[in-house]
């Protein structure tokens, strides 16, 4: 059962560990907190259907390429890369895709850890019934109240932030291995738990239809840019997080097989958040596009009138907080994994880069512009660019031979698929839909 650290980089031996750590990092506030929203923001339904596609045809078939990168190469994402690069005789520049991965994980743990310090924040509400009694208006005002009170966003974010750290700190398999063999499964409970709730209590037919009709004359360049950024975003795609637990990934489990687990059950968890806060959504009379907000509004309302709901409602909102570190974990060991590499001890690089993302989330507090631009930044533009360099290294640089002796645990026939696609229908459908967005950008 144990895991075990071989030579000068560990590995997960226990296969279990594997598929949790990286489940951890795809569910996380992107499942329950960004994907409820950005639907609600872009209409529903054709939006949903855009994103389902983009996680068939994009984001399975990188994450395959993006873990084998990380496994064939057993290092952090930059020096992965440079190995593959001399490995298959192309140019070392290739290694940028690592150090634009680190990057893009520390830009996006700089507003992430805010949002997970408000989820902490309605833990302690929870906690303290806060919220228990009052009409919805007052509960949806009470978020509106939170938002202004940088000191208390400041603490929880500090907080956050420092658990982060000391998890990380402590090493791969102490630290990281043990904690997502703890916190994932009973993530997985409640959340079964608040959709039978909200099937309960909900509208749960008019949820349903919200997400699943779809009305394509809704849809524009800019959502469908954002439906794809959501995709990368939601699988953790492209920036280094798959390529580095990929590394720590035992020699004899399947790829494939692995890869596939992982994104349904992502999106499975992202589908059944919808399904629980959309029928909360119109129950409680909230608009479904109110922003950043909706889940910090809608469920707190939900539980102000429900019994026990104070009891419920805290053990909610720590399981997001759960989602949410086991996915900030994530967000930084890129850039720890490759500090250590070049001399910088585990304990350092922590200390480093988690007092880098606290001053980053200092500034998301302060100024909306600085959060909103984070997210913009990594999630439609550094993490598909990501993705799409990895498609075609993989695809265009690093050979047949090669890739198929790493990608194991699948057929000829199944392989072939996954290749062809990777090679084309990946990387087209990344640039068109850039192209698209940013037709859209000169066309408004
Ligand atoms: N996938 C995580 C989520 O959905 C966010 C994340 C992105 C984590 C990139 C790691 C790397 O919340």
């Amino acid at each position: 059962m144990s895991d075990s650290q071989t030579s000068s980089h560990p590995i997960w031996t226990n296969r279990w560990t594997y598929i949790l750590a990286t489940t951890g990092a795809a569910v996380g506030l992107g499942n329950i907190w960004k994907f409820p929203y950005i639907a609600g923001e872009n209409g529903g339904g054709a939006f949903v259907l855009m994103y389902l596609l983009c996680i068939l045809l994009l984001g399975l078939p990188i994450l395959i390429a993006e873990v084998m990168l990380g496994r064939k190469g057993r290092a952090n994402p930059v020096h992965a890369m440079l190995a593959q690069a001399k490995n298959a005789g192309v140019s070392k520049g290739w290694s940028f895709i690592g150090i634009m991965g680190v990057a893009a994980g520390i830009m996006i743990l700089m507003y992430y850890s805010v949002v997970a310090g408000w989820s902490l924040e309605y833990v302690f509400q929870s906690a303290t019934s806060n919220y228990m009694g009052k009409t919805p208006t007052d509960v949806a005002a009470g978020f509106g109240v939170f938002a202004e009170d940088t000191t208390r966003q400041l603490i929880w974010h500090s907080l956050f932030i420092s658990v982060t750290a000391f998890i990380v700190g402590l090493g791969v398999t102490r630290g990281i291995g043990n904690a997502v063999n703890i916190l994932m499964p009973i993530l997985f409970l409640l959340l079964l738990m608040l959709l039978w709730y909200a099937y309960q209590n909900g509208e749960f037919m008019r949820g349903l239809t919200f997400m699943f009709s779809a009305d394509f004359s809704k849809l524009t360049g800019q959502s469908l840019l954002t439906a794809m950024g959501h995709a990368f975003f939601t699988l953790s795609l492209g920036m280094g997080t798959i390529m580095v637990y990929g590394s720590y990934m035992p020699e004899n489990q399947s790829i494939p097989g692995a890869s596939v687990t992982v994104a349904f059950l992502d999106t499975l968890i992202a589908l059944i958040a919808g399904m629980a806060i959309f029928p909360l959504v119109f129950a409680s009379g909230l608009a479904p596009g109110s922003g950043p907000g909706l889940l910090f509004e809608t469920l707190p309302i939900a539980f102000s009138d429900m019994w026990g709901g104070a009891f419920f409602g805290t053990g909610f909102f720590i399981l997001v907080s759960i989602a949410a570190l086991s996915s900030s974990i994530s967000l930084i060991e890129p850039g720890i994994a490759w500090l250590e590499k070049l001399g910088i001890t585990r304990i350092a690089a922590t200390v480093g880069l988690a007092l880098l993302c606290w001053l980053g989330g200092v500034a998301s507090i302060f100024s909306s512009e600085v959060f909103d631009t984070l997210d913009f930044i990594t999630a439609n533009i550094m993490l598909p660019l990501g993705g799409l360099l990895i498609a075609i290294f993989v695809g265009w640089r690093l050979g047949y031979t090669r890739v198929r002796k790493e990608v194991t645990g699948v057929n000829n026939g199944l392989f072939n698929v996954w290749f062809v696609v990777l090679r084309f229908i990946t990387p087209i459908g990344v640039i068109v839909v850039f192209y698209e967005s940013i037709k859209g950008l000169f066309a408004a």
